[in-house]
């Protein structure tokens, strides 16, 4: 099988010397003295800590958390103290921190000391820190750490500690600090300018019921607020607060299905505020109310600003006023209440008078300021981006926020002419869903190649004022979350190439893993969140991999079984200090993912079985059963670990689903049984042979050049043992194990055929006779029939090597073989490559569904525009077929990623193939939607991963040549399959088909 080789240039996270890093940033910290280091601890001696009274109380906070943060990692705590410019006395060379404009301390060191900091100055969230000589009279030198901002300095200091040891997630994920004895800054520091994305934020959303039961037992003594019986009190959100600011995250749409974030706790906001944090609310809840709960309690007449604008008004006016004092980012515009559309008949004209009344209430509470200065920001959802199609616009200084399809597709990025809005646009972007076609709100199910090809296309096309991501519960997402946080504050540092070190610095930072391990962690979550993602948990059911064809399910059967073999594997050496956390992060969803996957597979080959009348059905049902049990069991050790610090944190059901909403309990499927003391009427034999259920039609075809082992399964079909005999007539034909004893107590042996192809040309068939011996019964025959077709290629046929022109697609100059009446073909595995303009096919590692996808890169090469058909840069894949669909035509399937025509519904994604010398056809993945709708055949396909382009070609056996073309940018292909007569129905396509 072919390999791919590893990325050309992966920035490699080393960890074992000099200096380390937050992930992804750049390293200040060392744990061992290195030329002109800054001692913070050394040999139990500690730096102090100052700060100015004046500084930010956010910053206070911040500072208190670091010196916190040192004792954790080190045992020694430094005292924090406020000191000022003139009265600063310290016999140890001490640490001083300060935000410019704000802390007087940090002027006057930074006019006395003559530091140059006009990289931060004026810039927003911006940081430096470094070893200064003589920064105040007397004293000889210091460490310094100067934020631009108020985020600017905690950001700083919260990067400091991560770099120290102390994991964002400590509490969260319950990351243990990574104990050293010395601390060491490096004399240059660190900095840090602007982030990429301005507003980096989280939505709880749909919080009912993991995260709302488990707030009401741990911030709650059993009720929670007066008006709506909310958990979502100071507690818990100062909590989150810390953990948002320590991922350098700034932004919050708060919980609002069963609380309002005002309402609930007086000093949620004003906390907010001082934390650092930028309150908003969701796109369906203007001007810093939350709808539906106060609207229901505090709103006058109908939600309707037709027929009651002036209680709606008046209303905004008091969300207005109370968040006044705070910084906040406002919502503007309109939803129905409890984010509905607004009711039909609603007009542009209306919902503009809207968004111009809103601007008047701002302007008024903000008695008169520049309304175009008040961040504001409008969110197209659905109908609402289905106005904006409509010709609705807001005015230029309110930012356009572009959603997803829920299913992590987004729908839209600002098109060339969007690009310079002052209040520029932002993505509403989704880990978690309650909808069509199906919720998905139980387990990691987003894979970060994903997330990183569609935000980054939305740093590409300017989309990056406000990045907002549903969160769900928060807790199953962590990872998912700490990147798309990390991807917005800064995007330069990520490419296709090297996510993967994200993660294995995750692992590092998280666990103290080595760096094979940290692979292995990588490849873990790699695994869980592909499978996760293919065909959401709460889609499986028993069909849906292939019982039959491919050994597609008992593939995937082993794929989980060894992700959690090598899971357990982890968990079993880590300290059991840090077990709860990769618990947490890793093991469960590992374990419970698998554990699902595997009742799903269970189910079907229960049902399968009992269909053929085989009595390994009974075995299979107990499996379910079992498997079922175990599912709670993860759930309960989720809830029980850490004397139950998370319990309730994995109530949310998810096996058995009925429509696209939640179960109200996990419900076993159903499941069959065999009468276990009656023989089956055939006899007490069972022969399946593989790649059918119909036991009536024993003839098995194989047609390849190579060994293509095929089996038999032979099984009891009934309670009477018996031996059986299996003989082929030829010599071509092996069968192994050739006999054996079936019991109730050993129910199945697989037979396995191998054809020596040695011995045959052409198609050849064979005879195999399968004897059951059972005491006091007649000898039991069935025949089975065996085509073999040895099909060779011409001797010439070979995929002509070319020059691999990106980092890409592996060096592989090899052509695909029909087998088994089809060719598939990863889309990465292309036999040339060839560029144009500086934009290439290029290869996402670890995206999609089996392997990979391929897309045009740069999206900004050739100025993001498109290449008319047959002229862009190409893939080309060299094929050999014995045989044709029909006539002399192959079916070809190209399989694409959802993906949404984003670059606006004049230029609809689209590619061209081309066979041979045939005329390109122009294939478009997805319909052009209606305004707001979804496109024709949306739902299936988010639920299954992928979009079948159908197209048909002419190919007379023999050898050809399948070309991609690009046509538009940001067109992601996996995998493509041609069907010469016989591929048969599977979740992932037929296996990728043999080289030469
Ligand atoms: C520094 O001064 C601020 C403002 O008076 C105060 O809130 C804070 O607690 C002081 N910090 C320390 C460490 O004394
Ligand atoms: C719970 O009750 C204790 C004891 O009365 C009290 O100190 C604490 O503040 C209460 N907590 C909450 C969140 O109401």
């Amino acid at each position: 099988m072919l390999r791919l080789l590893s990325p050309i240039w992966p920035l490699t996270v080393v960890f074992l010397v000099g200096y380390v890093h937050a992930i992804g940033q750049q390293s200040c910290v060392s744990f061992e003295s290195l030329p002109s280091s800054f001692s913070l601890v050394n040999d139990g001696d500690v730096a102090p800590v100052f700060i100015s009274s004046d500084d930010w109380p956010g910053v206070q906070k911040a500072a208190a958390d670091f010196a916190s943060d040192v004792h954790k990692v080190t045992g020694v705590t430094p005292k924090l103290s406020n000191t000022t410019f003139a009265t600063l006395k310290s016999s140890t060379p001490p640490i001083l921190i300060g935000t410019l404009g704000k802390s007087s301390l940090i002027s006057q060191i930074v006019e006395h000391a003559k530091l140059d900091v006009t990289s931060i100055s004026g810039q927003w969230e911006s940081f430096m820190s470094l070893k200064v000589v003589d920064p105040i009279p007397g004293l000889a030198e210091a460490y310094v750490i100067i934020g631009s901002d108020k985020r600017g300095t905690i950001f700083a200091l919260y990067d400091h500690s991560e770099q120290i040891g102390v994991s964002p997630w400590y509490w969260w994920a319950d990351v243990p600090a990574t104990r050293h004895r010395n601390l060491f800054l490096s004399a240059s520091g660190c900095q840090h300018g602007p982030p990429t994305v301005q507003y980096r934020g989280i939505f709880l959303n749909d919080e009912q019921p993991a995260l709302q039961n488990w707030a009401m037992e741990k911030f709650t003594n059993g009720t929670g607020s007066a008006l709506l019986n909310s958990p979502f009190n100071h507690l818990f959100y100062t909590a989150l607060f810390e953990l948002l600011l320590r991922l350098k995250a700034n932004y919050l749409w708060p919980a609002q299905w069963s609380s309002a974030f005002n309402v609930d706790d007086p000093l949620n906001q004003p906390l907010a505020d001082l934390y650092g944090i930028v309150m908003g609310t969701s796109h369906e809840e203007p001007m810093m109310r939350s709808i539906p709960n106060e609207w229901s309690l505090f709103g006058v007449g109908p939600w309707n600003y037709s027929s009651n604008a002036e209680n709606v008004y008046d209303f905004w006016v008091n969300g207005t006023e109370r968040a006044k004092p705070y910084e906040s980012l406002f919502t503007i515009g309109m939803r129905g209440n409890g984010d509905l559309p607004l009711s039909v008949g609603v007009n542009i004209d209306l919902l503009e008078q809207v968004v111009s009344d809103q601007r008047q209430i701002l302007s008024d509470v903000f008695n008169g300021t520049d309304v175009t200065t008040i961040p504001q920001v409008w969110t197209l959802y659905e109908e609402v981006e289905g106005y904006y199609q409509d010709g609705m616009r807001v005015p230029d200084d309110v930012c356009l926020l572009w959603t997803d399809d829920t299913w992590g597709n987004v729908r839209r990025y600002p098109v060339e002419s969007e690009r310079n809005r002052t209040g520029g646009a932002g993505v509403y972007y989704h880990f978690d869903l309650v909808g069509p076609p199906r919720d998905y709100k139980w387990i990691t199910t987003s894979q970060i190649s994903k997330t990183y090809e569609q935000m980054s296309l939305a740093v590409d096309r300017n989309a990056t004022r406000i990045w907002v991501v549903n969160v769900g519960d928060l807790k199953p997402y962590e990872l998912s979350t700490e990147f798309f946080i990390t991807l917005g504050w800064n995007a330069t540092r990520w490419s296709p190439f090297n996510l993967d070190s994200f993660v294995s610095a995750w692992a590092q930072r998280e666990f103290d893993l080595d760096s094979s391990d940290a692979a292995v962690v990588s490849d873990i979550i790699a695994n869980v969140t592909r499978w996760n993602a293919r065909c959401k948990p709460e889609l499986l059911d028993g069909t849906t991999y292939s019982l039959t064809d491919y050994r597609e399910a008992e593939d995937v059967l082993s794929d989980w079984a060894a992700l959690s073999a090598a899971s357990t594997r982890i968990y079993n050496k880590l300290p059991a200090d840090a077990q709860p956390a990769f618990f947490e992060l890793v093991h469960h969803p590992a374990l419970a993912s698998s554990n699902l996957g595997n009742m799903w597979v269970s189910q079907g080959l229960n049902n399968l079985r009992a269909s053929q009348a085989r009595l390994s059905t009974n075995a299979l049902a107990d499996k379910v059963e079992s498997l079922f049990a175990e599912d709670w069991e993860l759930e309960n050790t989720y809830h029980t670990i850490l004397d139950g610090k998370w319990d309730h944190m994995m109530d949310q059901t998810h096996v058995m689903y009925y429509y696209w909403q939640q179960p109200m309990t996990n419900s076993m499927p159903s499941i069959s049984r065999v009468q276990p003391k009656k023989q089956a009427l055939p006899g007490p034999m069972r022969v399946s042979p593989e790649g059918t259920w119909d036991l009536g039609r024993v003839t098995t075809r194989t047609n390849a050049h190579k060994a293509i082992i095929r089996y038999f399964d032979i099984g009891a079909g009934g309670p009477y043992p018996f031996t059986f005999a299996a003989a082929s007539n030829t010599s071509w034909l092996k069968l192994t194990p050739s006999k054996g004893s079936i019991s109730p107590t050993n129910t199945e042996i697989r037979v396995e055929a191998s054809v020596d192809w040695s011995k045959i040309t052409g198609a050849q068939q064979a005879t195999i006779n399968f004897t059951a011996t059972a005491p006091g019964q007649p000898l039991q025959l069935t025949q089975a029939y065996f085509v073999a077709n040895h099909t060779v290629p011409q001797a010439d046929f070979k995929g002509k090597s070319s020059l691999v022109l990106l980092k890409i697609i592996n060096m592989c100059w090899l052509g695909f073989v029909e087998g088994d009446g089809g060719i598939s073909i990863e889309a990465a595995h292309a036999t040339r490559n060839t560029s144009l303009s500086g934009v290439a096919w290029t290869e996402l590692p670890g995206y999609g569904k089996t392997l990979s996808g391929v897309t045009p890169w740069p999206r900004t090469g050739n100025s993001g525009n498109n290449f008319t058909i047959g002229s862009g840069p190409s893939l080309e894949y060299d094929f050999f077929n014995f045989n044709t669909a029909y006539g002399n035509n192959v079916n070809i399937t190209v399989l694409v990623s959802p993906s949404f025509n984003a670059n606006g519904d004049d230029q609809p994604l689209a590619f061209a193939v081309q066979v041979d010398s045939q005329t390109p056809q122009r294939l478009q993945p997805m319909a052009v939607a209606v305004p707001g709708g979804s496109p024709a055949g949306w739902d299936d396909f988010v639920a299954n991963s992928i979009i079948p382009v159908n197209l048909t070609a002419t190919a007379a056996p023999g050898a050809h040549t399948l070309k991609i073309w690009m046509i538009e940018p940001a067109v992601v292909i996996q995998k493509i399959v041609i069907n010469t007569g016989n591929v048969r129905p599977s979740y992932l396509g037929p296996p990728e088909s043999i080289l030469l």
